[in-house]
């Protein structure tokens, strides 16, 4: 079976429905209320498991209800984790606004445990990393750890992937780790100073990202789709109603991890990603809204 292995963060999402943001000082009536797992690395984590691939989730957990969540969710996906509980600190919890009428939203995290993974944590899975044939991180754990586990990887020759999300200036050189980079269009105008408002703009962009040292850069731009350096967009799926996008970034990168370490080409990895989201996007929640592998192969 072909493996995948994440580093990420779990946090518990705290979403909540209502028709405007508050401005500050202002207190608004919302429309719903909801608890459940998510992290961008656990969601993607939990996205391929359901997609029936070997998933390994190296992170850091309070020894508390939410770090108990993040265990019950990685069961139930099929996703194993490779774990160090810090008693001193607390699992971390995101604040999602959903607007009712779009379903976009607006996030506040706090990693809470997870910010303190270190790069000793991926010395230690060292011989994990270097037997994936996919590794892929975020950057909502620090820095030092996401480039660790990129140069364990790298070093042996496993494909590597990095979701620049949420976007931030990375070291030079930062870039040369990484063989895929799937930044959306906010994420891509920080990395690289391009405004991706067109097609041509995403080309100008993958070209600036092929500079920095990206082998191939692909920028997920929403409802279009996804655009692949040297080929162009590739077309999302449209599958029912959207609910909510908050997981669409992380079916992405889940299904496209999942298909990428199976041996899938970059363009077929890239249309399995685009079929995980275009599901995702139906249902409420982020990993609650992963798709199983029968349900992405019927839409392909
Ligand atoms: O990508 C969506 C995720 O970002 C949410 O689950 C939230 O926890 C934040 O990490």
């Amino acid at each position: 079976m072909s493996h995948v292995v994440i580093l990420g963060v779990f946090v518990a999402d705290t979403a909540y429905r209502a028709d405007r943001m508050p401005v500050m000082g202002e207190t608004v009536l919302g429309n719903s209320f909801s608890l459940g797992p998510g992290g961008k690395g656990s969601n993607q984590a939990v996205a391929a498991g359901r997609l029936g691939v070997k998933v390994s989730m190296i992170s850091r957990l309070g020894k508390d209800d939410f770090g108990q969540m993040a265990i019950d969710t990685w069961k139930s996906s099929g996703v194993t984790p490779y774990i160090e509980e810090d008693v001193s600190s607390y699992t971390g919890a995101a604040f999602i606004f959903i607007e009712e009428n779009s379903g976009d939203n607006a996030i506040i995290i706090s990693p809470g445990a997870a910010a303190n993974i270190s790069p000793i944590d991926l010395e230690k899975r060292k011989d994990l990393i270097a037997n994936a044939d996919v590794f892929i991180t975020q950057l909502e754990q620090p820095l030092a750890a996401a480039k660790k586990g990129l140069e364990i990887a790298k070093s042996a020759k496993v494909k590597t992937i990095l979701n620049p999300a949420p976007a931030t200036k990375l070291p030079d050189g930062f870039l040369t780790l990484c063989d895929f980079i799937t930044p959306n269009e906010t994420e891509t105008e920080t990395l690289t100073g391009v405004k991706v408002s067109t097609l041509d703009d995403a080309k100008i962009a993958c070209e600036k990202f092929k500079e920095m040292g990206v082998e191939t850069p692909i920028i997920t731009l929403g409802e279009k789709g996804a655009y692949l350096h040297e080929h162009g967009l590739i077309q999302s799926y449209k599958v029912g109603q959207v609910l909510e996008t908050t997981g669409a970034g992380d079916a992405f990168n889940g299904g496209f991890a999942a298909a990428l370490s199976e041996g899938r080409s970059t363009l077929e990895s890239i249309n399995f990603g685009c079929a995980t989201a275009g599901i995702s996007v139906t249902r409420a929640g982020t990993a609650p809204s992963m798709p199983t592998r029968d349900e992405v192969e019927k839409i392909l």
